[in-house]
């Protein structure tokens, strides 16, 4: 039945004086377009002196082990001065909407990856049914913004050490975050296409905005909810979790190398400053948990793998408090996530901690997906883990 829906929606398609003009791609549940949108950015920077350059893959481990040795300063005991960041970034971005618009379809969820992915991470292109995050959240009726982060994908890749840090992917966000809002991300968008520009979607208007991020990405999200509580009327932060056992995961447990070294044909265009993690055993030691996931999902993560930069590590810090965010939020940890819990998250959660941090938020919900690692969406488990999260946002009228 669904299948001949589909043929029937292509036929339709084919017939339409528009269809060569419609860069969305249309199925019978969505309509996806895909952007490139400028995002104007004002935010400070800093300049981390003493940090070794990298620009082969000794340098890679080499700036491993400077970061991580006991006697070398902290990063934040690095920084020589500001660097004001007054720029426009071209950010690659996917707006998805359902087809049939009901009452959830103006809820806008933007979802930010986190380190070592772009926007595939919630959009699996294997098995998308059971991996999509972006499938199971438009089949609830939401819109989705997903995005590669400055940095990623096919967003812009500015330099390593001094741009590509917290504070600017912060602004990114907000940036972003801002347009769904006042209605002009379309609009201010290039669109991509093969012909004329068009889209079958309308310009696009937010009334509400629910942040959704993994682990750094989460990290952003928090970052940006201290500065701006407003820029969300709820938040789904997964791979991020308050407690015990946080931080205690360095760098020194997974290795990197150059990425243009590593792969010069899919990382030729970055220049010095830019990191992957090397090996598919490393990306299954930090993401992946054995019994929970199918191997070819190890090897889609590997496939998809993106650069990290020396910025983004140096600019990394204990998260600041976000009292003015008043929304719900909801915590979503796989139960043995090696990267936040040092392998087991049971037990470990700091209730109080977060309630500090979070004062404002009307609810605080904090859930472990059974048997799961770092890697949520890519996870055997993950479309029964994407009913959690959708339930709360409804149960919370959103
Ligand atoms: C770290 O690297 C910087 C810059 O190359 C260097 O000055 C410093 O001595 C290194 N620290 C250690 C502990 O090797
Ligand atoms: C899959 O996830 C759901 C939702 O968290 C959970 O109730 C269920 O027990 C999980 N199944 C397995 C086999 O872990």
């Amino acid at each position: 039945m669904s299948n001949l829906l589909h043929l029937a929606s292509l036929g339709a398609l084919a017939l339409s004086p528009m269809a060569a003009a419609a860069p969305s791609t249309h199925t019978n549940f969505k309509q996806c377009v895909q952007l490139q949108v400028p995002v104007p950015v004002v935010a400070t920077n800093y300049h981390y002196t003493m940090m070794p350059q990298v620009d082969s893959n000794i340098d890679a481990i080499d700036w491993t082990v400077n970061v991580t040795t006991w006697s070398s300063k902290p990063a934040k005991d690095r920084i020589s001065g500001p660097v004001p960041v007054d720029r426009t970034f071209s950010i690659s971005a996917q707006l998805c909407v359902p087809s049939e618009t009901g009452d959830k379809a103006e809820i806008l969820q933007i979802a930010t990856p986190g380190l070592g992915f772009d926007k595939r991470y919630w959009d699996a292109e294997i098995k998308p049914e059971e991996y999509s995050y972006v499938d199971a959240a438009v089949k609830k009726g939401y819109s989705i913004l997903t995005y590669d982060r400055l940095g990623t994908g096919k967003s812009d890749k500015p330099d390593a050490y001094d741009i590509v840090q917290i504070p600017t992917e912060v602004e990114v966000l907000a940036g972003l975050t801002r347009l769904a809002r006042s209605g002009e991300l379309i609009s201010s968008s290039k669109v991509l296409s093969t012909a004329g520009g068009k889209t079958t979607i309308p310009d696009f208007k937010a009334s509400k905005i629910v942040q959704v991020g993994h682990s750094f990405g989460s990290f952003l999200i928090t970052s940006m909810l201290t500065l701006y509580g407003d820029l969300a009327d709820g938040a789904i932060l997964t791979a991020f979790l308050i407690n015990t056992q946080l931080g205690k995961i360095d760098v020194l447990h997974y290795d990197h190398e150059f990425a243009r070294q590593h792969d010069p044909v899919r990382f030729g265009e970055y220049p010095s400053g830019y990191f992957v993690l090397n090996t598919e055993s490393c990306i299954q030691k930090l993401f992946f948990r054995k019994g929970a996931f199918e191997p070819k999902m190890l090897t889609y993560a590997e496939k998809i793998k993106q650069p990290e930069t020396v910025g983004e590590y140096a600019s990394e810090g204990p998260p600041s408090p976000a009292p003015e965010f008043k929304g719900p939020i909801h915590f979503f940890n796989g139960e043995f996530d090696n990267f936040v819990c040092l392998g087991d998250c049971r037990d470990t959660y700091l209730e109080e901690e977060t309630r500090n941090m979070y004062p404002g938020a009307s609810d605080i919900y904090p859930y472990l997906q059974p048997n799961t690692g770092h890697a949520l969406t890519l996870a055997t488990n993950a479309s029964a883990g994407y009913e959690v999260m959708l339930q709360y946002l409804d149960s919370q009228g959103l």
